[in-house]
C-alpha cells in the first residue's frame, strides 16, 4: 500500500495551519506504513497512535488560538467539532481498537477513518475559517431540483475541486457501475428529519479519494469506502449549510448499506432522487424530510 500524501489542494494559506495539517497526514501515512510492513506492528501502531492524538489535540488548540487571533466569527461551532471529534469519533475509534487488541482491519478502518475526517474537516470547516469557501446559506431551503443541483455543483468544487452535472432529476435506479452506498439521518431542531442515501459510483469513491490523498493511496475497497463516507460527512454538513444555519440539524445516524438495501430505501422511502456526473464518475443523491 502506498502510504497517503499532502497535496497543495488542501492548503488553507495559513503557514502554521498548513504545517501542522501536512504533519497530520504524514503521521497517518506512516501508521498504514507500519501496519503493512512491520511484524510486530501492534506497539509500533499503538505508540504512533497515541501520537497522533497527542498531535492533533495540539493542532486543534493552536487552530483555535489563529481563530481567536483574527476574531472568526464561526469560532465556537468550529470549536464544538474539534471537540466532537476529540470526545465521539475518537473514542469510538480507540474502543473498537482495544477490544480488538488492535487487529489488522481495525487499524485500517481507524487509519481511513482519520485521512477521510482530515480531508473532509479541512476542506470545508478549516478552509471556511479565512473565507476560501463560502460557508451560509445561500440557496433557499427547498427540494426543488435545480436549486439542490446547483447548491451540490457547489459543494462538490469546494469539497473535491469537481464539476457534477445533473443528468436525471428523476432517476429510477438504472444501472450504472459497482457503488459505495451510504444511508445518513438527521434530526432537525423543533421537530421532523432528513433522510439522505448516497450511491457514489467505486470509481469516483477510488479516484475521487486517491487525487485528495495521493494517488492510489489505499487499494483496499473497504479503506476507500471509510474514507470516502467521512468526507462525505463534511460534504453533506456543508451542502446543509448552503440551505440553513447548521444549527438546526445534526446526524444522528450513519451507516453503509447493501446494494439491495438501497435500492429498498431508495424506492420506499425518498421523492427526490438525482443522478449526478462528474468526470470521475457518477454520484446518486436521494433526498427526504419528515
Ligand atoms: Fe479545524
Ligand atoms: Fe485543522
Amino acid at each position: 500500500m502506498r502510504k497517503i500524501s499532502w497535496n497543495d489542494k488542501l492548503k488553507i494559506g495559513v503557514d502554521v495551519v498548513d504545517k501542522a495539517h501536512a504533519r497530520l497526514f504524514k503521521i497517518v501515512g506512516k501508521l498504514m506504513e507500519q501496519m503493512e510492513y512491520e511484524p510486530n506492528y501492534q506497539n509500533t501502531c499503538k505508540e504512533s497512535i497515541r501520537f497522533l492524538e497527542d498531535y492533533t489535540m495540539g493542532h486543534f488548540s493552536e487552530e483555535e488560538a489563529y481563530m481567536r487571533s483574527i476574531g472568526y466569527s464561526g469560532y465556537e461551532k468550529h470549536k464544538r467539532i474539534h471537540d466532537k471529534f476529540r470526545d465521539v469519533t475518537l473514542v469510538s475509534l480507540k474502543k473498537r481498537l482495544e477490544e480488538s487488541d488492535y487487529a489488522p482491519e481495525d487499524v485500517e478502518h481507524f487509519s481511513a477513518v482519520m485521512a477521510g475526517w482530515l480531508t473532509g474537516h479541512i476542506m470545508t470547516e478549516d478552509q471556511a475559517i479565512i473565507g476560501n469557501i463560502v460557508a451560509k446559506r445561500v440557496y433557499e431551503d427547498s427540494l426543488d431540483t435545480h436549486i439542490i443541483a446547483s447548491a451540490f455543483n457547489q459543494a462538490m468544487k469546494d469539497v473535491f475541486h469537481l464539476e457534477a452535472e445533473l443528468v436525471s432529476g428523476d432517476y429510477n435506479g438504472r444501472n450504472i457501475r459497482d457503488c459505495y452506498y451510504y444511508h445518513l439521518c438527521y434530526d432537525i431542531k423543533g421537530g421532523g428529519n432528513i433522510q439522505i442515501l448516497l450511491g457514489l459510483e467505486e470509481q469516483l469513491a477510488r479516484r475521487g479519494v486517491g487525487m485528495m490523498l495521493g494517488l492510489s493511496a489505499m487499494q483496499k475497497p473497504e479503506m476507500v469506502g471509510d474514507a470516502s463516507m467521512k468526507i462525505l460527512e463534511h460534504f453533506l454538513h456543508h451542502l446543509g449549510k448552503l440551505f440553513m444555519s447548521d444549527s438546526e440539524y445534526h446526524l444522528y445516524k450513519e451507516e453503509r448499506l447493501t446494494r439491495d438495501e438501497f435500492r429498498k430505501d431508495f424506492m420506499t422511502r425518498c421523492s427526490c432522487h438525482l443522478l449526478f456526473e462528474t468526470r470521475l464518475g457518477h454520484f446518486i443523491f436521494c433526498v427526504e424530510k419528515w
